[in-house]
């Protein structure tokens, strides 16, 4: 579907996804990236591919996605940044990608805490940050992108939860031009994010979410926690306010508690 040529044809970036490697099918995307990233690949290198036989979601989680249908790629970083911000990157992808849909969708996103996309309540794009750390400095991080495009049904008991940007708009879009797109809006913000300013983006993913001053219950492996979200950390962690105390929480998966 693509072809190395075509894809940077078509960037206008000055960097990210000037180095593109494609391809058919592969295990994650992900762990392609991470083993070029380990051997050094530079910033903005990016691996995309039509489908994956082990898409790898948080937790452990596989993700699913039909081949030749959607946006499944990683990006390779290396920002110098302080610790207490690595934990503030998946907020820089998620806003990348949400203004994109927006401009080209032209459909309204949400942002979900730590770093899903929602269009109507539905998830349509999920993002799998990994980073390694070398001499307690960040080496490089991996931002894999999983966006539904144009995959119009997906598996029972995700339907309800899972969509598409084809399903909101009734339309098919062109999944180059889409991740050209979104490699421009990625760039951009990175100029700021890479110098460890991340006020627009922070500004842009709470204009996003929905979940401030909220009942939720949050749940971490076999744990649930309930209490009321009371605003995001300077790192990137959830501030709840729960029966007991004020707590941070750094992954998880969240429910407003009228959703129960
Ligand atoms: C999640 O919502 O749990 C994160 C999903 C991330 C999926 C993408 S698809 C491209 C990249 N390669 C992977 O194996 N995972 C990410």
């Amino acid at each position: 579907m693509y072809s190395e040529e075509e894809l940077t044809h078509r960037l206008t970036t000055q960097v990210f996804g000037r180095t593109v490697f494609v391809y058919d099918s592969i295990d994650s995307t992900n762990t392609y990236a991470k083993d070029f990233a380990a051997k050094g690949a530079g910033e903005g290198t990016v691996v995309i591919a039509d489908h994956q036989t082990a898409g790898r979601g948080r937790f452990g989680r596989i993700w699913q996605a039909e081949s030749g249908l959607n946006l499944l790629f990683s990006l390779i970083i290396r920002p110098t940044l302080s610790m207490n911000k690595i934990g503030l990157l998946p907020f820089f992808a998620a806003v990348g990608i949400a203004l994109t849909i927006e401009n080209v969708a032209g459909i309204k996103c949400e942002c979900k805490w730590p770093n899903d996309i929602l269009c109507q309540g539905k998830k349509c794009c999920g993002i799998l940050m990994e980073s390694a750390v070398q001499k307690g400095k960040l080496d490089y991080a991996i931002v894999g992108i999983g966006l539904n495009v144009n995959q119009r049904n997906f598996i029972d008991g995700l339907n309800n939860r899972a969509t598409s940007l084809s399903n909101e708009c009734g339309k098919e879009f062109d999944r180059k031009e889409l991740f050209c797109q979104i490699m421009s809006s990625l760039e951009l913000l990175y100029q700021q994010v890479s110098k460890g300013d991340f006020t627009n983006v922070i500004r842009e993913w709470k204009a996003r979410t929905t979940i401030f001053g909220k009942g939720i219950k949050l749940t971490i492996a076999d744990d649930v926690i309930q209490g009321v979200v009371l605003g995001l950390a300077s790192d990137g962690g959830l501030v709840v306010e729960t029966k007991s105390r004020q707590r941070v929480f750094y992954a998880g998966d969240v429910t407003l508690i009228n959703e129960i």
